[in-house]
């Protein structure tokens, strides 16, 4: 891995933080405090911030200004994260640390983690939307964002992921189609809403890519729940295998998912040489599949 690939990931992840700062320290105060903390909570430091830092990187890239994307990175980051309240929760994968601390239902109560979760989804849009001279691109990334997050993308996996909890016929389509929509679509989402604010350069490249990417960064989050520590991940390791989730390592054990690990991988690499330029993306796929947090 180049040397500078963490201090260009650093970058974008410093310009990143300090624009949500800026978005979270000027909530409305006609709101009730608990729910602006929460949401902050939520959101707040220990996330890797991997989907705002693609977005910035793409848009980069593409030559799209850090103004026309900002919001759309944290609308990414505040889907995401509200997406993580809500699949911690005791109806869902009732887990009780993320990012290192107590999830969020632990420290503001189970309903405040349910309506911190519909606010950041509904704060999302609310902040794309508040752009000056919204134009038809704008539209065209923020239906990426709405699909990406909605019933046939994120919370499509969502459902699947519960439903194959414990399930006794288990194949390999049924795990990808969790791990295409629970994990690679919000993956892929960064790219395709850079891509769509470009007037869609490389659509079909980051389609293809984000789908492998996501997957592998899904497979990792697979492994790292069997070899990580709470220290390490940030969040209860063993999981998995205790409730009896549809993984990768249930399906071909741990060797086995390294292996499908690898393909996606270089299926990664393979795609991104028809992009001009895409060295920090690269670099990035390389970051997440050595990934052990
Ligand atoms: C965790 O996502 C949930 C999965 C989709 C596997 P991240 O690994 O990006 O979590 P944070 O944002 O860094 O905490
Ligand atoms: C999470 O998958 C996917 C989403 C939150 C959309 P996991 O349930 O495996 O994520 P972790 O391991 O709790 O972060
Ligand atoms: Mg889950
Ligand atoms: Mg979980
Ligand atoms: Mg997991």
């Amino acid at each position: 891995m180049h040397n500078n690939y963490k201090e260009e990931y650093q970058r974008y992840y410093v310009i990143f933080n300090e624009y949500l700062n800026e978005v979270f320290s000027s909530l409305d105060t006609y709101a009730p405090k608990t729910i602006t903390d929460a949401m902050s909570y939520a959101v707040g430091n220990g996330g890797k911030r991997v989907r705002p830092v693609m977005c910035l990187a793409t848009a980069e890239l593409l030559g799209v200004p850090f103004d026309k994307v900002k919001n759309f990175a944290v609308a990414l980051e505040c889907i995401h994260s509200y997406s993580l309240v809500h699949d911690d929760l005791p109806a869902m994968d009732n887990d009780d640390y993320r990012r290192g601390k107590l999830s969020t239902h632990k420290m503001f109560g189970e309903a405040n983690g349910i309506l911190a979760g519909d606010a950041l989804l509904n704060f999302a849009f609310e902040l794309c939307l508040s752009k000056d001279n919204f134009d038809l691109l704008d539209a065209k990334a923020l239906k990426v964002l709405a699909e990406s997050a909605g019933y046939r993308g994120m919370i499509a996996g969502q459902v699947l992921d519960l439903e194959n909890e414990k399930a006794e016929v288990v194949n390999k389509d049924v795990l990808y189609s969790i791990y295409e929509n629970k994990t690679a679509k919000l993956i892929t989402a960064p790219l395709l809403i850079a891509s769509e604010l470009s007037g869609g350069k490389y659509r079909k490249q980051f389609e293809e890519f984000g789908y492998n990417l996501g997957v592998l960064f899904q497979i990792i989050d697979d492994i790292m729940d069997v070899e990580g520590t709470l220290e390490s991940i940030g969040k209860t390791p063993h999981k998995d295998e205790e409730v009896g989730k549809l993984t990768s390592v249930k399906l071909f054990g741990l060797d086995g998912a390294k292996e499908l690990a690898k393909k996606h991988y270089l299926d990664c690499k393979q795609i991104l040489s028809d992009i001009d330029g895409c060295e920090f993306l690269l670099q990035l796929t390389d970051a997440m599949y050595v990934r052990r947090k």
